[in-house]
């Protein structure tokens, strides 16, 4: 199978080493970087060079950013290409109609590599969602935040210090403000939530970031045996749902406190099944390559199976609540997370969140 590698950064480079390494049948036939950038005899910046060419039957997409992502894997869809994708922004702004053109065109869109990083996360939601009904979501989802988290809990970093670590690993985005503002949490929940409710998900949900964070307030948290993840939340009631991303207040000893370094932990309960969580590197160029390879693998072979959003659930943020916990010493129970952090951005404070026992 020939491709088109779109973008050449931390995960579009492992990607083509991965396949230089591993002969499985897949060849990267041309590489699309920005004008100034492709050297090379593989390069190219004409991304229309790629979409006329008909020995391209699949194109990994691995771009910073919404746009122009999202343009390319629609024109490469509308052309009858099968589409791998890695950009969490650019499919959560038009998850739907992502789904139903790949379907309408008769081509598979895959993205595992979109969440969670190298955990096999959402296709085990998919296939838990084909026989449960999901009841609840959860997960450390970023890889950077976790790694601040930690580094400044652990060894006592300061935010800026951590940041600057987990950008020089590979980790961050291009431009973090999306890791520390929970803005690619939002990216990851609003697709995980997609898959477990199989219905399209509301778009605006509350997104609290840890972007405020000092050392001062970790530390206060450490002295009641607690500590501060930052994670997607969701619950789901018969046809109603709730979903947001906030920094979360867990024991010390829970599992997600103890998830280190750029590792994510991603949860989902099923009224069959139970609870079940999925752990591994959320970030960073090798794991992420390896779920990209798994979906191409799923394309070679002709088992992607595809997903329809048609079930009718509605948005509920009452269904989602706990205690916000202000790092001006206020503290305030049984609000809806909308609620505490709607109060947190128009006080322009950090507010971490401990929900109500379920
Ligand atoms: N910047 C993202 C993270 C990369 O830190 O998790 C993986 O999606």
């Amino acid at each position: 199978m020939n491709i088109a590698l779109l973008g050449y950064g931390t995960v579009g480079k492992s990607v083509a080493e991965l396949l230089t390494k591993q002969d499985i049948g897949i060849t990267i036939k041309k590489i699309l970087r920005r004008p100034g950038a492709a050297a090379g005899p593989l390069m190219t910046d004409s991304f229309d060079e790629i979409l006329a060419d008909p020995d391209i039957s699949c194109i990994m997409e691995a771009l910073p950013g919404k746009e122009p992502a999202l343009g390319y894997i629609r024109d490469a869809l509308r052309a009858g290409k099968h589409v791998v994708t890695s950009n969490k922004a650019a499919l959560a702004a038009d998850f739907p109609t992502l789904l139903s053109l790949a379907k309408e065109h008769n081509v598979s869109l895959l993205y595992e590599a979109s969440c969670g990083g190298g955990i096999p996360w959402l296709e085990n939601l998919k296939k838990a969602a084909r026989l449960n009904k999901i009841t609840a979501l959860s997960g450390i989802l970023n890889g950077t935040s976790n790694y601040i988290l930690d580094k400044m809990d652990t060894e006592g970093c300061t935010f800026e210090e951590a940041l600057k670590d987990a950008q020089a690993l590979g980790y961050a985005e291009a431009d973090p403000t999306a890791d520390i503002g929970g803005f690619d949490v939002y990216n990851k929940a609003l697709i995980s939530c997609s898959l477990a409710y199989q219905t399209p998900i509301c778009t605006d949900f509350p997104v609290c970031g840890i972007e405020k964070l000092t050392k001062e307030i970790l530390n206060s948290f450490h002295a009641k045996s607690k500590s501060l993840r930052l994670m997607m939340l969701s619950v789901r009631k018969d046809n109603h749902y709730a979903v947001g991303v906030a920094p979360v207040v867990l024991p010390s000893n829970s599992i997600e406190a103890n998830v280190h370094l750029n590792y994510n932990c991603a949860s989902l309960t099923g009224d069959l099944v139970g609870e079940l969580k999925f752990y591994g590197q959320g970030a960073g160029g090798y794991p992420t390559a390896d779920a990209v390879l798994q979906d191409l693998l799923q394309i070679r072979d002709n088992t992607a199976q595809p997903v329809c959003l048609d079930q009718k659930l509605l948005y509920d943020d009452g269904l989602l609540t706990g205690t916000g916990y202000f790092a001006d010493g206020k503290i305030l129970s049984g609000k809806s997370l909308a609620e505490l952090t709607a109060l947190a951005h128009q006080s322009n404070v950090f507010m971490a969140f401990e929900p109500d026992p379920a």
